[in-house]
């Protein structure tokens, strides 16, 4: 573990001098079938990227069995339910690993095997950590799909990736709400064709149809035994699939495999949070999207920490849920989303004060840059000015941070990400892709791959390279904008894509605008992201319909439920705006810069419109508006 500024300083000199060097020390520490030949291969204009070549090694023994002999006691997951009068489970690295291992057996005698894909469509309990885990022992593929989305979203990512097999539970606890899994999972596999097995977990106890494919989870686990030999994997081998928004309407299914995520996770894990034997460490995220991959499951995990399952939401059945589970189980390193800060900051600091928070000690926050309020609030409320911040940035594609502070180690700027890690190697670029030297601001881009990079889009790699690697030839471009001090502390400014993040969660304007267009009378729509106070941003959808006459209110509401069948309800626009045309240049192209503007009602800020195709929209939207 880093210790200091200096050691930080001379990781980051050495990682970069001697990258293969460098992180072949950090991976020997980890237990390996057989050791790998040569550190890293990579060609950034294919592109291709390798690391630990030849290596075999299995991530669940590192994560599981390389802890038996030292610590089988120590607990692995603290699960809190959803109720706060419910169970809390707390599983040992001895009980997890058995779990683990009974799960996997269920899935091989199911059919699964190496190199499958298996769905996983599950609420957050501790099942969804074993079998992420029971996929990885056996060398089957996960792909976890967030259990918000609806029942064409899923279908989609079943089919993108020919899954064979479907975990799911009956139903899911959130907050005051049942969210009907297994129904909502009926009416996905009705347009799949690859799943020939559909394990249901018993939770909510609620009625489900059952269909042929279908087997009860604790009925099939009576069927085995608890031991499972770990599939031997190459380094390169497919660890999971998971699927992130892009420009398009079609998600991006990003390949992580099994060496470089296990070490740069783990490294990045250990470093950032420097977490201590006896911590307890809870990150709010859900499994279901890469943080809670990489932050809840197998950073953690490799390191032998405890990590904290919360099943639940952070407003019920109160608005201090989050911290009434931090003094209940002493939390110790508490991580988590900006948005989340931001709902709570609104309401009476009581809330927190009337909790014990005098075991924090390292408070973390990701998934879009942190103002400067929220920040402030964090620090005084949540963290008495006690615990330092790291506000860690980093995406799906990089499987790991790459820009964050290491807590109590390196300096924190509230509002930047500040420096990146070792081995990762940042730029700024201006419009024409020359590196900017010093203080400024530009397009963030990476210059060297880190261990846990993904490797390609499932099934697409053309589209892998054109997304990642064509706009700035050389670099892999993220898609942030960003800005740096002096110092060289990054601060990002948020997406330069038609990606918006709302609430923490990415949203491709693209496959919402295609769901919009289902509606039989609409015409053409355009979304964008407008600033929010608490979603950090929310989106604004302008409607063309065929008929200006219609009743607007119906077909707002219509529109609505189409996105929120099509892609989740966190998708629906906060603002629809029926209008007769969109700002489009002579070449016929939306001008979404425009409609950002417009969203945003920084009138002022249009710049020459007199160049448009239709400059009097502009006039109208901006009545609709007011
Ligand atoms: C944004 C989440 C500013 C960014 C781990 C990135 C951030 C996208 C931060 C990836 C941060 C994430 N500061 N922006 N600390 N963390 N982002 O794939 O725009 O869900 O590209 O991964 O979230 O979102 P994703």
């Amino acid at each position: 573990m880093i210790k200091s500024l200096s050691e930080f300083k001379q990781a980051k000199v050495q990682a970069e001098e001697n990258p293969g060097g460098f992180w072949s020390e950090v991976a020997r520490e980890f237990h390996w079938k057989s050791p790998w030949k040569q550190t890293l291969d990579y060609d950034f204009s294919i592109p291709e990227v390798k690391w630990f070549i030849g290596g075999k090694l299995n991530i669940t023994e590192n994560c599981l069995d390389r802890h038996l002999a030292t610590q089988p006691n120590k607990t692995a997951i603290l699960f809190e339910p959803n109720d706060p009068t419910g169970e809390v489970q707390r599983l040992t690295y001895k009980e997890l690993h058995t779990r683990v291992c009974q799960t996997a057996n269920m899935l091989r005698a199911n059919g699964a095997k190496k190199g499958d894909r298996i769905c996983i469509y599950m609420p957050m309990v501790p099942e969804l950590a074993i079998a992420v885990l029971a996929c990885a022992r056996i060398g089957a593929i996960h792909s976890v799909v967030f259990a918000g989305f609806s029942a064409t979203a899923l279908a989609a990512r079943i089919n993108d990736a020919s899954c064979s097999m479907l975990l799911t539970a009956d139903g899911g606890f959130r907050g005051a709400k049942t969210i009907a899994l297994k129904e909502i999972a009926d009416e996905a596999l009705n347009s799949c064709s690859t799943v020939n097995c559909c394990l249901v977990l018993q939770r909510t106890q609620q009625e489900v149809q059952w269909n042929f494919i279908d087997k009860w989870w604790h009925e099939e686990l009576e069927k085995v035994d608890d031991n499972c030999s770990a599939e031997v994997m190459d380094s390169e081998d497919p660890l999971f699939i998971l699927y992130t928004s892009g420009s398009t309407g079609k998600p991006k299914g990003m390949v992580h495999t099994c060496g470089g995520y296990m070490v740069y996770t783990a490294y990045t894990f250990k470093n950032v949070f420097q977490c201590q034997p006896n911590d307890v460490y809870w990150c709010t995220a859900d499994i279901g999207w890469i943080t809670g991959h990489s932050y809840i499951v197998y950073g953690p995990l490799a390191n032998g920490s405890t990590t904290v399952m919360f099943e639940g939401v952070p407003s019920y059945p109160a608005l201090d849920r989050f911290w009434e589970v931090c003094a209940k189980h002493k939390i110790t390193h508490f991580y988590t989303a900006p948005t989340a800060i931001r709902a709570l900051e609104k309401h009476p600091t009581s809330l927190v004060e009337k909790h014990d928070l005098s075991s924090l000690k390292v408070l973390g926050s990701v998934g879009e840059p942190i103002n400067a309020e929220a920040w402030h609030w964090y620090d005084e409320h949540v963290g008495k000015h006690n615990c330092p911040i790291v506000d860690t940035w980093w995406q799906t594609e990089t499987g790991g941070i790459l820009i964050s502070s290491l807590a109590g180690v390196t300096p924190q700027k509230p509002t930047f990400a500040t420096l990146p890690l070792p081995g990762v190697q940042t730029v700024l670029l201006n419009n024409e892709g020359d590196e900017i030297e010093g203080e400024g601001e530009g397009i963030l881009a990476i210059k060297h791959p880190w261990p846990s990079i993904a490797r390609t889009i499932w099934g697409d790699h053309e589209r892998y390279k054109n997304v990642y690697f064509s706009a700035y030839p050389g670099y892999y471009f993220p898609g942030d904008g960003a800005l740096r001090d002096a110092d060289g502390n990054y601060r990002i400014t948020g997406r330069v894509d038609d990606v918006v993040i709302v609430s923490g969660h990415n949203l491709g304007t693209a496959p919402i605008e295609n769901a919009i267009n289902e509606h039989p009378e609409v015409v053409e729509s355009a979304v964008v992201g407008f600033p929010h106070d608490i979603k950090g941003n929310a989106l604004c959808a302008y409607v063309i319909v065929r008929d200006m006459g219609v009743d607007s209110i119906s077909i707002e509401k219509e529109i609505r439920e189409e996105v929120a069948k099509t892609i989740g309800p966190i998708a629906k626009p906060d603002r629809i705006l029926i209008v007769s045309g969109l700002p489009k240049t002579r070449s016929g192209k939306i001008m979404r810069r425009i409609l950002r503007k417009l969203a945003a009602g920084e009138y002022d800020q249009l710049g020459d419109i007199s160049t448009l195709l239709n400059p009097e929209v502009v006039e109208e939207i901006k009545r609709q508006n007011s």
